[in-house]
């Protein structure tokens, strides 16, 4: 097997709150023990209900926030280890695409000058700045011409091409995508899909692609992860995962999803009560609390990581 482009083993983020100093700490275990791998050039699915932890692992794996612990592998290198200055120069490579572009755009700058601060940043000469910005504008679908514009000028959809035009300036390889489309009509999700397609071929891309949308995550994605308070309980081919779900979990998500076809034979699964806290997570298989085929051992005893039908689950069921 050749060697992954990222590697993430055993990562954990957990946040400190602490509310007095009388009080003790309180630990928010928003990531709990993630192992992952991606390959070059796929797209990698996270889904997961609000709160179970995506966006830290997105922020964390870019080390926009700093790892509890575990390691990060990019192309063979331990970047959990790189001092402030050289995840500066990697930064290069792995790049975010955020929900909402307007609050990361900024509103005083023109699209020209938001697409010319990465590379300023990254010491790229000032010729071929200009050029690598027009080809870029007209790349993502835009045009020169929206270059001297400013942010609140334009749609959504389109501010959405420009903060992927911004994450592409550098050639990255790999871009986490953080609820891309979410924010959009559903028409115009789809031309950004598109988009992010056309530019995964034309560019060898690899995409972390993170949605609490299971339909956006189906159409884009060659292997799903689905998470659960902080962890990964399923991981797999999309189509044996929308085909095959393992985990009660899984099979609970995918039951949400509205039936268009008549001989669609799933069961509707209702879960009942919310996302327990991360803070104080239940024991033995966090799930547990919420779980249709809750045993005895589930209670007390968290589940380990097995290969079952070509999927990675991790369930007592299996
Ligand atoms: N900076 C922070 N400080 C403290 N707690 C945080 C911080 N960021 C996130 N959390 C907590 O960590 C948990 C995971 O949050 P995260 O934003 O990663 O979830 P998510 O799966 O991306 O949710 P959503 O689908 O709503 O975006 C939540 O309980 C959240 O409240
Ligand atoms: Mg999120």
């Amino acid at each position: 097997m050749t060697t992954p482009l990222l590697e993430i083993k055993g990562l954990k983020k957990h946040f400190v709150k602490k509310k007095s100093i009388l009080k003790p700490s309180i630990y928010i275990k928003a990531v709990d023990g993630i192992n992952l791998t991606v390959a070059e050039g796929e797209t990698l699915g996270i889904v997961g209900e609000s709160g179970c932890g995506k966006s830290t692992v997105g922020r964390t794996i870019l080390r926009l926030l700093e790892p509890t612990e575990g390691k990060i592998i990019f192309q063979g290198k331990n970047i959990s280890e790189l001092n402030k200055k050289e995840m500066r120069d990697m930064r290069r490579h792995l790049q975010m695409v955020f929900q909402d572009p307007t609050a990361t755009l900024n509103p005083k700058s023109t699209i020209r000058e938001i697409l010319t601060e990465p590379l300023i940043a990254h010491r790229i000469n000032p010729k071929e700045r200009k050029a690598l910005i027009e080809e870029m504008i007209q790349i993502v679908g835009l045009t020169v011409g929206h270059l001297n514009r400013y942010p609140h000028e334009f749609s959504g959809g389109q501010r959405q091409r420009i903060g992927i035009a911004r994450a592409l300036m550098l050639k990255p390889q790999l871009i986490i995508a953080d609820e891309p489309v979410s924010a959009l009509d559903v028409s115009i999700q789809s031309q950004i899909l598109n988009l992010l397609s056309d530019l995964q071929k034309q560019f060898k891309l690899t995409y972390i692609f993170i949605s609490h949308d299971l339909g956006v995550v189906e159409h884009i994605s060659d292997r799903v992860a689905v998470m659960y308070l902080g962890r990964i309980v399923e991981l797999s081919d999309k189509e044996q995962l929308f085909h095959n779900p393992l985990h009660p979990y899984t099979k609970t998500l995918l039951s949400a999803i509205p039936k268009l076809d008549p001989d669609d034979e799933r069961e509707t699964i209702i879960l009942t009560g919310d996302l327990p806290s991360p803070s104080n997570p239940p024991s033995g298989c966090a799930f547990h609390t919420r779980c249709p085929s809750c045993m005895e051992v589930c209670k007390t005893v968290s589940p380990e990581e097995k290969m079952v039908e070509g999927s990675l689950v991790a369930c007592h069921l299996y």
